[in-house]
Protein backbone atom coordinates (compact mmCIF):
# COMPACT_ATOMS: atom_id res chain seq x y z
CA UNK A 1 0.00 0.00 0.00
CA UNK A 2 1.19 3.58 -1.00
CA UNK A 3 -0.12 6.48 1.60
CA UNK A 4 -0.35 9.91 0.03
CA UNK A 5 -1.58 12.65 1.65
CA UNK A 6 -3.66 15.06 0.06
CA UNK A 7 -4.55 13.59 -3.28
CA UNK A 8 -7.46 15.86 -3.88
CA UNK A 9 -5.38 18.54 -3.51
CA UNK A 10 -2.74 19.87 -5.52
CA UNK A 11 0.53 17.82 -5.61
CA UNK A 12 -0.78 15.22 -3.99
CA UNK A 13 -2.91 14.33 -6.53
CA UNK A 14 -0.17 13.94 -9.06
CA UNK A 15 1.63 12.17 -7.01
CA UNK A 16 -1.62 9.41 -6.16
CA UNK A 17 -2.85 9.75 -10.09
CA UNK A 18 0.91 8.33 -10.75
CA UNK A 19 0.77 5.95 -8.44
CA UNK A 20 -2.40 4.74 -9.99
CA UNK A 21 -1.26 4.46 -13.01
CA UNK A 22 1.62 2.69 -11.97
CA UNK A 23 -0.31 -0.34 -11.02
CA UNK A 24 -0.55 1.07 -6.95
CA UNK A 25 -2.54 -0.01 -3.96
CA UNK A 26 -3.18 3.83 -2.70
CA UNK A 27 -4.74 4.82 -0.02
CA UNK A 28 -4.95 9.14 0.95
CA UNK A 29 -5.12 10.52 4.31
CA UNK A 30 -7.23 14.03 3.93
CA UNK A 31 -9.51 16.75 5.56
CA UNK A 32 -11.47 16.55 2.92
CA UNK A 33 -12.89 13.52 2.36
CA UNK A 34 -16.21 14.73 0.54
CA UNK A 35 -13.87 16.83 -1.95
CA UNK A 36 -14.71 16.41 -5.62
CA UNK A 37 -12.05 14.07 -7.02
CA UNK A 38 -10.70 11.96 -10.63
CA UNK A 39 -10.18 8.92 -8.81
CA UNK A 40 -13.72 7.39 -7.85
CA UNK A 41 -13.22 3.91 -5.92
CA UNK A 42 -9.54 3.65 -7.42
CA UNK A 43 -8.41 5.28 -4.03
CA UNK A 44 -8.93 4.70 -0.54
CA UNK A 45 -9.81 7.50 1.53
CA UNK A 46 -9.22 8.20 5.02
CA UNK A 47 -8.94 11.59 7.71
CA UNK A 48 -5.67 12.34 9.20
CA UNK A 49 -6.87 11.41 12.76
CA UNK A 50 -4.38 13.74 14.17
CA UNK A 51 -6.51 13.24 17.30
CA UNK A 52 -6.15 10.01 17.44
CA UNK A 53 -3.01 8.53 17.16
CA UNK A 54 -3.90 4.90 17.33
CA UNK A 55 -6.40 5.25 14.46
CA UNK A 56 -3.45 6.68 12.75
CA UNK A 57 -0.84 3.95 13.30
CA UNK A 58 -3.52 1.64 12.05
CA UNK A 59 -4.31 3.41 8.83
CA UNK A 60 -0.33 3.09 7.72
CA UNK A 61 -0.11 -0.22 9.01
CA UNK A 62 2.53 -1.77 6.82
CA UNK A 63 2.15 0.68 4.36
CA UNK A 64 5.04 1.34 1.79
CA UNK A 65 5.47 4.48 1.87
CA UNK A 66 4.29 8.02 2.93
CA UNK A 67 4.57 10.54 0.40
CA UNK A 68 3.80 13.32 2.47
CA UNK A 69 2.64 16.70 1.41
CA UNK A 70 0.13 18.20 4.32
CA UNK A 71 1.59 21.50 5.49
CA UNK A 72 -0.82 24.32 5.92
CA UNK A 73 0.56 27.89 3.94
CA UNK A 74 -0.02 30.16 6.61
CA UNK A 75 -1.28 31.03 10.10
CA UNK A 76 -4.88 31.87 10.09
CA UNK A 77 -7.32 31.63 13.02
CA UNK A 78 -8.91 28.06 12.08
CA UNK A 79 -5.29 26.93 10.91
CA UNK A 80 -1.76 27.30 12.40
CA UNK A 81 2.18 26.32 11.10
CA UNK A 82 2.22 25.21 14.90
CA UNK A 83 -0.48 22.55 14.28
CA UNK A 84 1.00 21.26 10.91
CA UNK A 85 4.54 21.14 13.05
CA UNK A 86 2.45 19.21 15.84
CA UNK A 87 0.82 17.37 13.18
CA UNK A 88 3.39 16.19 11.03
CA UNK A 89 5.27 14.67 13.92
CA UNK A 90 2.32 12.64 15.22
CA UNK A 91 2.25 11.76 11.23
CA UNK A 92 6.02 10.41 12.09
CA UNK A 93 5.71 9.03 14.56
CA UNK A 94 2.54 6.84 13.91
CA UNK A 95 4.21 5.76 10.27
CA UNK A 96 7.83 4.66 12.77
CA UNK A 97 5.35 2.81 15.20
CA UNK A 98 3.12 1.17 11.71
CA UNK A 99 6.26 -0.27 9.99
CA UNK A 100 6.20 1.95 7.17
CA UNK A 101 8.99 1.24 5.27
CA UNK A 102 9.80 5.13 3.83
CA UNK A 103 8.67 8.36 4.31
CA UNK A 104 9.10 10.65 0.95
CA UNK A 105 8.51 14.39 2.31
CA UNK A 106 7.83 17.84 1.03
CA UNK A 107 9.66 20.53 2.54
CA UNK A 108 10.78 24.35 0.88
CA UNK A 109 14.32 25.57 -0.12
CA UNK A 110 16.02 27.21 2.34
CA UNK A 111 14.57 26.11 5.37
CA UNK A 112 16.07 27.26 8.49
CA UNK A 113 15.52 26.45 12.59
CA UNK A 114 16.30 29.74 13.01
CA UNK A 115 14.83 31.39 9.89
CA UNK A 116 12.71 34.48 11.06
CA UNK A 117 9.63 32.96 9.17
CA UNK A 118 7.80 30.63 10.62
CA UNK A 119 7.05 28.71 7.25
CA UNK A 120 10.76 28.33 7.01
CA UNK A 121 11.47 27.23 10.37
CA UNK A 122 8.86 24.78 10.98
CA UNK A 123 9.60 22.70 7.89
CA UNK A 124 13.49 23.01 9.30
CA UNK A 125 11.88 21.43 12.73
CA UNK A 126 10.32 18.67 10.65
CA UNK A 127 13.48 17.88 8.32
CA UNK A 128 15.37 17.50 11.67
CA UNK A 129 12.91 15.27 13.39
CA UNK A 130 12.82 12.62 10.35
CA UNK A 131 16.32 12.37 9.83
CA UNK A 132 16.70 11.65 13.26
CA UNK A 133 13.62 9.04 13.49
CA UNK A 134 15.81 6.49 11.91
CA UNK A 135 12.89 5.58 8.90
CA UNK A 136 14.40 5.43 5.84
CA UNK A 137 13.11 9.48 3.79
CA UNK A 138 13.26 11.19 1.25
CA UNK A 139 13.03 15.16 2.12
CA UNK A 140 12.33 17.09 -1.22
CA UNK A 141 12.85 20.97 -1.26
CA UNK A 142 10.57 22.81 -4.01
CA UNK A 143 10.77 26.64 -4.60
CA UNK A 144 7.42 27.08 -5.92
CA UNK A 145 4.89 24.78 -7.76
CA UNK A 146 3.25 25.35 -11.05
CA UNK A 147 0.39 23.22 -12.48
CA UNK A 148 -3.45 24.00 -13.32
CA UNK A 149 -4.41 23.66 -9.50
CA UNK A 150 -1.45 26.18 -8.25
CA UNK A 151 -1.57 29.83 -6.55
CA UNK A 152 1.08 31.89 -7.06
CA UNK A 153 1.64 31.93 -11.00
CA UNK A 154 -2.35 31.76 -11.80
CA UNK A 155 -2.42 34.63 -9.47
CA UNK A 156 -0.18 36.59 -10.83
CA UNK A 157 -1.84 35.65 -14.09
CA UNK A 158 -4.88 36.76 -13.08
CA UNK A 159 -3.95 40.64 -11.63
CA UNK A 160 -2.27 40.35 -15.24
CA UNK A 161 -5.24 39.96 -16.86
CA UNK A 162 -7.04 42.55 -14.57
CA UNK A 163 -5.14 45.29 -14.58
CA UNK A 164 -3.20 47.21 -16.58
CA UNK A 165 -0.09 47.55 -14.48
CA UNK A 166 1.68 45.55 -11.71
CA UNK A 167 3.22 46.50 -8.40
CA UNK A 168 6.00 44.76 -7.02
CA UNK A 169 7.66 44.44 -3.47
CA UNK A 170 10.65 46.71 -3.51
CA UNK A 171 12.85 45.92 -6.35
CA UNK A 172 11.61 42.63 -7.77
CA UNK A 173 15.29 41.31 -8.35
CA UNK A 174 14.46 38.30 -5.94
CA UNK A 175 14.56 35.15 -7.58
CA UNK A 176 12.32 32.04 -8.18
CA UNK A 177 12.69 28.63 -9.69
CA UNK A 178 9.21 27.24 -10.43
CA UNK A 179 8.98 23.25 -11.01
CA UNK A 180 6.16 21.39 -12.88
CA UNK A 181 4.03 19.41 -10.17
CA UNK A 182 4.01 16.90 -12.41
CA UNK A 183 8.04 16.66 -12.73
CA UNK A 184 7.87 17.11 -8.94
CA UNK A 185 5.30 13.97 -8.29
CA UNK A 186 7.59 11.90 -10.59
CA UNK A 187 10.64 12.57 -8.52
CA UNK A 188 8.94 11.90 -5.16
CA UNK A 189 7.78 8.29 -6.95
CA UNK A 190 11.16 7.77 -7.83
CA UNK A 191 12.47 8.57 -4.43
CA UNK A 192 9.58 6.02 -3.10
CA UNK A 193 11.30 3.10 -4.94
CA UNK A 194 14.59 3.07 -3.34
CA UNK A 195 15.87 3.68 0.49
CA UNK A 196 18.35 5.58 0.15
CA UNK A 197 18.49 8.86 2.24
CA UNK A 198 18.03 11.86 0.54
CA UNK A 199 17.63 15.82 1.11
CA UNK A 200 17.66 17.56 -2.08
CA UNK A 201 15.95 20.96 -3.55
CA UNK A 202 14.09 20.19 -6.41
CA UNK A 203 14.04 23.11 -8.63
CA UNK A 204 12.57 23.24 -12.17
CA UNK A 205 15.08 24.28 -15.12
CA UNK A 206 14.26 28.36 -15.70
CA UNK A 207 15.13 31.07 -12.97
CA UNK A 208 13.36 34.17 -12.72
CA UNK A 209 13.32 37.53 -11.03
CA UNK A 210 9.81 38.46 -9.74
CA UNK A 211 9.79 40.58 -12.58
CA UNK A 212 11.20 38.65 -15.55
CA UNK A 213 8.28 36.38 -14.40
CA UNK A 214 5.78 38.87 -14.00
CA UNK A 215 6.81 40.00 -17.99
CA UNK A 216 7.07 36.49 -19.48
CA UNK A 217 3.75 35.29 -17.88
CA UNK A 218 1.94 39.23 -20.05
CA UNK A 219 4.05 38.58 -22.88
CA UNK A 220 3.05 34.74 -23.14
CA UNK A 221 -1.02 35.30 -21.87
CA UNK A 222 -1.33 39.06 -23.44
CA UNK A 223 1.09 39.37 -26.25
CA UNK A 224 2.64 42.66 -24.79
CA UNK A 225 4.27 43.42 -21.39
CA UNK A 226 2.84 45.19 -18.55
CA UNK A 227 3.76 48.21 -17.05
CA UNK A 228 5.69 47.46 -13.34
CA UNK A 229 6.24 49.96 -11.14
CA UNK A 230 7.74 49.47 -7.13
CA UNK A 231 5.91 49.42 -4.08
CA UNK A 232 6.94 49.27 -0.56
CA UNK A 233 5.83 46.06 1.22
CA UNK A 234 3.37 48.26 3.38
CA UNK A 235 1.40 49.21 0.31
CA UNK A 236 1.90 46.18 -1.66
CA UNK A 237 0.27 44.41 1.26
CA UNK A 238 -2.75 46.65 1.88
CA UNK A 239 -3.04 46.27 -1.57
CA UNK A 240 -3.54 42.46 -1.43
CA UNK A 241 -5.35 43.01 1.41
CA UNK A 242 -8.03 45.28 -0.70
CA UNK A 243 -8.21 42.44 -3.65
CA UNK A 244 -8.67 39.99 -0.71
CA UNK A 245 -12.17 41.92 0.44
CA UNK A 246 -13.53 41.26 -2.86
CA UNK A 247 -12.83 37.70 -3.23
CA UNK A 248 -12.50 36.73 -0.20
CA UNK A 249 -8.69 35.45 0.13
CA UNK A 250 -5.75 36.22 2.17
CA UNK A 251 -3.62 36.93 -1.23
CA UNK A 252 0.07 37.10 -0.05
CA UNK A 253 0.79 37.25 3.89
CA UNK A 254 3.72 39.39 4.99
CA UNK A 255 5.72 36.07 5.90
CA UNK A 256 5.16 35.26 2.04
CA UNK A 257 6.75 38.77 1.14
CA UNK A 258 9.51 38.59 3.22
CA UNK A 259 10.22 35.25 2.33
CA UNK A 260 10.47 36.44 -1.73
CA UNK A 261 12.09 39.24 -0.76
CA UNK A 262 14.85 37.49 0.86
CA UNK A 263 15.48 35.14 -1.90
CA UNK A 264 13.93 32.05 -0.32
CA UNK A 265 12.32 30.71 -3.21
CA UNK A 266 15.78 30.45 -5.03
CA UNK A 267 18.99 27.88 -4.50
CA UNK A 268 21.90 27.42 -6.28
CA UNK A 269 21.30 23.60 -6.83
CA UNK A 270 20.87 22.16 -10.56
CA UNK A 271 17.76 21.95 -11.92
CA UNK A 272 15.80 18.82 -11.13
CA UNK A 273 12.49 19.29 -13.22
CA UNK A 274 12.88 19.60 -16.66
CA UNK A 275 9.19 21.23 -17.70
CA UNK A 276 9.87 25.41 -18.35
CA UNK A 277 7.29 27.31 -17.01
CA UNK A 278 7.10 29.20 -20.06
CA UNK A 279 6.60 26.18 -22.55
CA UNK A 280 3.84 25.44 -20.08
CA UNK A 281 2.14 28.42 -20.04
CA UNK A 282 2.24 29.14 -24.05
CA UNK A 283 0.18 25.52 -23.99
CA UNK A 284 -2.23 26.79 -20.89
CA UNK A 285 -2.09 30.74 -22.00
CA UNK A 286 -6.40 31.21 -22.36
CA UNK A 287 -7.20 28.93 -18.81
CA UNK A 288 -4.31 30.48 -16.95
CA UNK A 289 -5.39 33.48 -15.05
CA UNK A 290 -8.52 33.19 -15.84
CA UNK A 291 -10.26 32.43 -12.49
CA UNK A 292 -8.63 33.85 -9.40
CA UNK A 293 -7.04 30.80 -7.32
CA UNK A 294 -8.54 31.14 -3.59
CA UNK A 295 -6.56 29.31 -0.66
CA UNK A 296 -9.48 29.98 1.57
CA UNK A 297 -11.83 28.81 -0.47
CA UNK A 298 -10.35 25.44 -0.72
CA UNK A 299 -9.87 25.88 3.51
CA UNK A 300 -13.51 26.46 3.72
CA UNK A 301 -15.84 24.66 1.25
CA UNK A 302 -13.87 21.20 1.44
CA UNK A 303 -16.03 19.49 -0.43
CA UNK A 304 -15.72 21.20 -4.24
CA UNK A 305 -12.50 20.75 -6.12
CA UNK A 306 -9.46 23.19 -6.33
CA UNK A 307 -10.08 23.98 -10.33
CA UNK A 308 -13.77 25.21 -9.36
N1 LIG B 1 2.41 24.85 -3.81
C1 LIG B 1 3.64 25.36 -3.88
O1 LIG B 1 3.96 26.22 -4.73
C2 LIG B 1 4.71 24.88 -2.92
C3 LIG B 1 5.99 25.46 -2.96
C4 LIG B 1 6.97 24.99 -2.09
C5 LIG B 1 6.68 23.97 -1.18
N2 LIG B 1 5.42 23.44 -1.19
C6 LIG B 1 5.15 22.37 -0.23
O2 LIG B 1 4.51 21.33 -0.94
C7 LIG B 1 3.56 20.67 -0.11
C8 LIG B 1 2.27 20.51 -0.85
O3 LIG B 1 1.77 21.76 -1.25
P1 LIG B 1 0.43 21.79 -2.11
O4 LIG B 1 0.34 23.18 -2.64
O5 LIG B 1 0.41 20.66 -3.04
O6 LIG B 1 -0.67 21.63 -0.96
P2 LIG B 1 -2.20 21.16 -0.91
O7 LIG B 1 -2.44 20.06 -1.88
O8 LIG B 1 -3.07 22.36 -0.99
O9 LIG B 1 -2.30 20.60 0.59
C9 LIG B 1 -1.50 19.51 0.98
C10 LIG B 1 -2.09 18.86 2.19
O10 LIG B 1 -2.10 19.78 3.28
C11 LIG B 1 -3.42 19.92 3.79
N3 LIG B 1 -3.67 21.34 4.07
C12 LIG B 1 -3.31 22.38 3.29
N4 LIG B 1 -3.66 23.53 3.90
C13 LIG B 1 -4.27 23.17 5.06
C14 LIG B 1 -4.85 23.91 6.11
N5 LIG B 1 -4.89 25.25 6.09
N6 LIG B 1 -5.37 23.24 7.16
C15 LIG B 1 -5.33 21.88 7.19
N7 LIG B 1 -4.79 21.12 6.21
C16 LIG B 1 -4.27 21.77 5.17
C17 LIG B 1 -4.34 19.44 2.71
O11 LIG B 1 -5.48 18.96 3.40
P3 LIG B 1 -6.73 18.23 2.74
O12 LIG B 1 -6.24 16.90 2.31
O13 LIG B 1 -7.73 18.16 3.80
O14 LIG B 1 -7.13 19.09 1.57
C18 LIG B 1 -3.51 18.38 2.03
O15 LIG B 1 -3.64 17.15 2.70
C19 LIG B 1 3.50 21.48 1.17
O16 LIG B 1 4.27 20.81 2.13
C20 LIG B 1 4.14 22.80 0.82
O17 LIG B 1 4.80 23.35 1.93
C21 LIG B 1 4.44 23.87 -2.01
Amino acid sequence: MQIVTGAFGFSGKYIARQLLSDGADVLTLTNSTNRENEFGDKIKISPFHFDDIEKLTEVLRDAEVLYNTYWVRFNHTSFQHKTAVENTLKLFEAAKKAGVKRIVHTSITNPGEHSRLEYFRGKAVLERELMDSGMSFAIFRPAVLFGDEDILINNMAWMIRKFPFFGVFGDGKYRLQPIYVEDFAKLMILAGKIRENILMDTVGPETFTYKELIQNISKIILGKERFIFSVSDDLGYMISKIIGWFTGDKMVTREEIKGLKADLLYTDSEPVGTTKLTDWLRAHKDSIGKKYANEMKRRTNREISYLK
